[in-house]
C-alpha cells in the first residue's frame, strides 16, 4: 500500500462538534500496537529524518498543520498537508520523512508496532543503500 490520506467520518454537528473514530482494520489497515503524540514543536525545527524497516503509522493532526515531505525507495517525493483533524496520513514502512510543524500543531501517531530503534534508519545514505538493495 502506498502513502495517501484517511479521510476519517464526522460524527456530529458544526453546532455540537465532532468525534472521529480510528479502528483497527476497520479504517486503520494494521492493527495498532502504540499510540505517540508530538506537540510544543517550534515552527523553524524540522523532525523526522528517518524511515523505519517494519512499521506502519496512520498519522493525524488533531490540532493546527502538519506537513509531510515524503520520499519512497523509488525516489519519488511527495508532499501531504493534514489540516484538518479528520484527515490522517497513512504511511507503509521503508519512506524517508520530513515533517513541519506550525506552532499550535499536535501530531498523533497510531503505529503497527511497539518501539525499537532497532526499526529506525537514521542514515539517508543507508535509506538509499535499501534501494540498491544492499
Ligand atoms: P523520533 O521518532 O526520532 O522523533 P521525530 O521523528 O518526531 O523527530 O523520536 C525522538 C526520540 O523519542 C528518540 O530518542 C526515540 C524516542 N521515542 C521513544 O522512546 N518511544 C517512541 O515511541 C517514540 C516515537 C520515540
Amino acid at each position: 500500500m502506498k502513502p495517501h490520506i484517511i479521510t476519517f467520518d464526522k460524527i456530529g454537528s458544526s453546532a455540537l462538534g465532532y468525534i472521529s473514530v480510528a479502528e483497527n482494520f476497520n479504517n486503520i489497515p494494521f492493527t495498532v500496537q502504540r499510540v505517540y503524540w508530538t506537540y510544543y514543536t517550534p515552527q523553524d525545527v524540522t523532525r523526522g529524518g528517518h524511515a523505519h524497516l517494519k512499521l506502519e503509522q496512520v498519522i493525524v493532526a488533531v490540532s493546527g498543520t502538519i506537513t509531510f515531505l515524503i520520499e519512497d525507495l523509488q525516489g519519488s517525493k511527495t508532499e501531504f498537508v493534514l489540516d484538518n483533524p479528520d484527515k490522517g496520513l497513512y504511511i507503509p514502512n521503508k519512506i524517508w520523512r520530513d515533517i513541519k510543524f506550525s506552532h499550535n500543531a499536535v501530531l498523533l501517531c497510531l503505529a503497527s508496532e511497539v518501539y525499537t530503534e532497532d526499526d529506525y534508519i537514521r542514515e539517508y545514505d543507508n535509506f538509499i543503500k535499501l534501494r540498491d538493495g544492499q
